[in-house]
């Protein structure tokens, strides 16, 4: 074991796609991370989080079915409601763990899947463990997805999208999709981590929709990004959360969400609805990225620049650190098309000068850089 991990790590080092866990620096300016609303530091979601650590303590203690529930996670529940208009909500421990828990527990032999190429390694691990029949969808193929549902043999079918998709931050056409999915009884299942907090006033892409109250749609959350917090959530009709508090294996047999997540969660819910600035303040910033570095505005918080190779990309990424700006890497096997890309936030806290700034000096690094067409 031990000689084929050295192997493995040669590898990784010779494909540039090593990838590590280092603390964060300081003083830095920071596009790297997934705090789009800039809330993760705001007092008031630390002052609930403090609160509901002195109310329920550190831990959860138990699964959410045993004694793990806290009258916190029923208040998160309910702001996520009151904040995306869905009628029911369950917390999970994260993100990963909702997309596990929804399609494991909707999926089966009589359950055909048809997941979206572009959807995020959660899902795609989610759809393989539900053990359903599946079936990767060209990226946006309205076209091929009604063909495979008109075809469908299975009695019940799963549509998989992201609103605003990870990599390249484009949305999903989420009304086409949804009507083509109600056309064949089929569930729509939209992932919006990217999309709360920035589509839609901050309530997301089904609400935008007009979709926030149809049956026919389950929606997956994550409380890390946007929300400033940790953990995820599935929203959708009461008797969806009925059926995954008794079949979902990723809340059954988890510990519930931490006490000090769900409360700090709970108040950025509410901190977004009565601050709608905050939201457009993303895409404000996302215009002046995109701008700044001539590439095309992706519809999300995320901006990518493509660089070719992953090791340019991480070399880049390093550079830019030494002169004090945190960018992300899009590298494989996260980005779908190969190409490997910086990966840029527009967060709502950060100021147009902060912004000419970072982008003049990765415009500068990127015209002393080969970059491979
Ligand atoms: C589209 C998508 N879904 C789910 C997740 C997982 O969320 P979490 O980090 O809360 O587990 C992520 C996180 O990167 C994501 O981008």
């Amino acid at each position: 074991m031990q000689d084929w991990l050295a192997a493995q790590a040669r590898v990784r080092a010779q494909r540039g796609i090593i990838r590590r866990t280092v603390p964060r620096a300081g003083a830095v300016l920071d596009l790297a991370s997934n705090d789009y609303l800039g809330l993760a530091t705001d007092p008031r979601l630390q002052a609930a989080a403090v609160v509901a650590v002195e109310r329920h303590g550190t831990g959860a203690r138990a699964s959410r079915v045993v004694t793990g529930t806290h009258a916190v996670h029923e208040e998160l529940e309910g702001e996520l409601c009151a904040l995306t208009g869905r009628p029911a909500a369950l917390a999970f421990s994260s993100g990963y763990a909702a997309n596990l828990g929804l399609l494991t527990a909707l999926g089966g032999p009589g359950t055909l899947m048809l997941t979206d190429e572009h959807i995020h390694a959660s899902l795609i691990d989610a759809a393989r463990l539900s053990r359903s029949p599946s079936e990767v969808i060209p990226h946006g193929d309205l076209a091929v997805l009604e063909q495979r549902l008109a075809a469908r043999s299975q009695p019940r079918a799963v549509v998989v999208i992201e609103s605003i998709y990870s990599v390249f931050g484009d949305a999903a056409d989420v009304s086409a999709v949804a009507r083509l999915c109600a056309e064949h009884d089929a569930l729509l299942v939209v992932d919006e981590a990217h999309g709360i907090g920035v589509a839609g006033h901050g309530r997301g892409a089904v609400y935008a929709a007009g979709l926030a109250s149809a049956e026919h749609v389950a929606v997956t959350a994550t409380l890390s990004k946007a929300l400033g917090s940790q953990g995820g959530a599935v929203l959708g009709s009461p008797a969806l959360r009925e059926h995954l508090v008794n079949t979902a294996r990723s809340f059954i047999f988890d510990t519930g969400l931490a006490p000090a997540a769900a409360g700090a969660a709970a108040q950025a819910c509410r901190t977004i609805v009565h601050e709608p600035e905050r939201v457009a303040a993303v895409g404000r910033n996302a215009a002046l990225l995109a701008a700044g570095l001539d590439i095309e505005q992706a519809a999300g918080a995320v901006q990518s620049v493509p660089v070719g190779s992953p090791q340019l990309a991480a070399e880049l990424a390093a550079k830019l650190e030494d002169a004090g700006v945190l960018v992300g890497c899009f590298r494989p096997p996260s980005v779908p098309d190969g190409i490997s890309r910086l990966r840029l936030t527009a967060r709502a806290d950060l100021t147009p000068e902060q912004l000419r700034y970072a982008t003049g000096l990765i415009n500068t690094m990127l015209s002393r850089t080969e970059v491979p067409a």
